[in-house]
């Protein structure tokens, strides 16, 4: 083998996406605010809940990091799940078409289930999950969502526990992604819009 590095092209075509670092987006809501909120959601949760035990099902990837740090600020016995859908792209106008990819592992009837998402944003989402998961008759549903886009509601939909109500911008960071990217970025910021791709 040759120690050759390989000739990559160094200009970029127009549509290929950019990924400026998370350092240069300006915060939106910080580590320190994320913390608090998402103790005062584990308090209030565990005062509705006394006495019972909650399934918390992560919707993948974007509330995984939600939903660990909410489990450990509810204090009744939680179990955890997960469910996977398919994503139908920021830009499409969707269809409502929404399509599970990864089912949850053990049964719900008789639970008392909370869905957790990283952000509620045109509704169509949840709306099908939340249908979907009453069909399994748990015991109660609610919904947590660490952000609320409410402006860019297609269908009508609200969650029980919101950390942070947010303008129709674009972020990244705390389990959420632009392109695969930036889920590990622990304060929530602003995506560029001029952004290449975006
Ligand atoms: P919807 O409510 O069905 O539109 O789906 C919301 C999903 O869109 C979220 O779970 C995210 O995966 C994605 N999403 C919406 N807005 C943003 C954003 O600002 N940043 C990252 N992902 C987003
Ligand atoms: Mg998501």
């Amino acid at each position: 083998m040759s120690n050759s590095t390989v000739a990559l092209p160094n200009s970029k075509t127009a549509a290929e996406p950019t990924f400026p670092p998370s350092s240069t987006m300006e915060i939106l809501i910080s580590k320190e605010q994320l913390a608090e909120r998402v103790t005062a959601i584990g308090k209030q949760i565990s005062a509705e809940y006394e006495g019972h035990s909650i399934v918390l099902i992560g919707v993948l990837k974007g509330a995984a990091i939600f939903l660990a740090d909410l489990a450990r600020a509810i204090d009744v016995d939680v179990t955890f799940d997960f469910v996977a859908v398919s994503s139908y792209g920021r830009a499409r106008v969707s269809s409502g078409a929404v399509k599970m990819i990864k089912d949850i592992d053990n049964p719900i009837e008789g639970k008392h289930v909370i869905l957790v998402e990283d952000i509620l944003d045109t509704g169509l989402t949840l709306t099908f999950l939340r249908d979907l998961m009453l069909q399994h008759k748990p015991a109660s549903l609610k919904i947590a969502t660490c952000l609320d886009k409410p402006e860019r509601r297609l269908v009508p939909i609200q969650a029980d526990y919101v950390a942070f109500a947010i303008p129709n911008q674009f972020v990244i960071g705390y389990g959420m992604d632009y392109a695969e990217r930036y889920r590990g970025v622990e304060d929530i910021r602003l995506f560029p819009n001029e952004a290449v791709g975006h």
